[in-house]
């Protein structure tokens, strides 16, 4: 069985493109209000939606950004905590500043989005936490180690928060993708040439797998989803 998202309001960060656009769009397609945080405040052009600007390794932008989409569209029901950032290689290679940004971003941006949202989440009594973590959360890859790091945190922070939050009607999802053709793909640090890209899977087939999350019935709740192109091996 499957709910209606229709009525909801949400708060996706790093939503001016990829994997949070694209939720974004499938939020807005289904009738939910959506508040768009990334540096850019980027609105995507949607009309059910805002665009906040916020660095989400800043804990006082989160928190404006949160309360402007409350104060938009009067409530929150889901949170998709997507901003991330990855630089790839042997690990005593990486810079100082790409090591901060990626704990910064993907770690402390995740527990300020959550903390900033949950006081209204848990007023809805039906809400979803979305992390948007990796394979590299659940497996230790070479050449990843501070990604993996920062992602395993993740998936850490929202295993351990479906603990304390299922009986208030929060559900906590993490959701592990493997390679997705996004800009984040090749970025700085990876070394990769957009042919890689070609047998990625796409920003819409992850933001599906987010869309199906949500929409479960309300007695149930998925707590990871690893999903990987064919043309990855799963390693084990
Ligand atoms: N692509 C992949 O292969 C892949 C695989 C597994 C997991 N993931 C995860 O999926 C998530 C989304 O990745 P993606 O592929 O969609 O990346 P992307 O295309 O590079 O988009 C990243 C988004 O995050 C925003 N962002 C970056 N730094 C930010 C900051 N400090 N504060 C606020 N927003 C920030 C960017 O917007 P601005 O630049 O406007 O701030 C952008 O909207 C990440 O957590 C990533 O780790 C990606």
């Amino acid at each position: 069985m499957s709910t209606t998202l229709a009525g909801k309001v949400a708060f996706v960060t790093g939503a001016s493109r990829g994997i949070g656009a694209a939720v974004a769009r499938s939020l807005v397609a289904e009738g939910v209000k959506v508040g768009l945080a990334s540096r850019s405040g980027d609105d995507l052009g949607l009309e059910s939606a805002i665009g906040v600007p916020c660095d989400v390794s800043d804990p006082a932008q989160v928190d404006a950004a949160v309360a402007a989409t409350v104060e938009r569209f009067g409530r929150l029901d889901i949170l998709v905590a997507n901003a991330g950032v990855g630089a790839y290689g042997p690990f005593l290679d990486l810079s100082p500043a790409h090591l901060e940004e990626m704990i910064d971003v993907n770690l402390k941006g995740t527990i300020y989005a959550v903390r900033a949202a949950l006081p209204h989440l848990l007023r809805s009594g039906e809400a979803d936490i979305v992390t948007l973590a990796s394979e590299a959360g659940r497996r230790g890859l070479p050449g990843e180690a501070v990604y993996c790091a920062s992602k395993f945190g993740q998936v850490g922070f929202t295993r351990a928060l479906d603990g304390e939050l299922r009986e208030h009607g929060v559900r906590c999802t993490n959701v592990c993708p493997g390679g997705v053709a996004t800009d984040f793909a090749l970025d700085e640090g990876r070394g990769r040439s957009r042919e890689v890209l070609s047998g990625m899977m796409t920003a819409e087939d992850v933001a599906e797998v987010v869309m199906f999350t949500l929409t479960r019935s309300r007695n149930h709740r998925i707590l990871e989803t690893a999903l990987r192109p064919m043309s990855e091996a799963s390693w084990g």
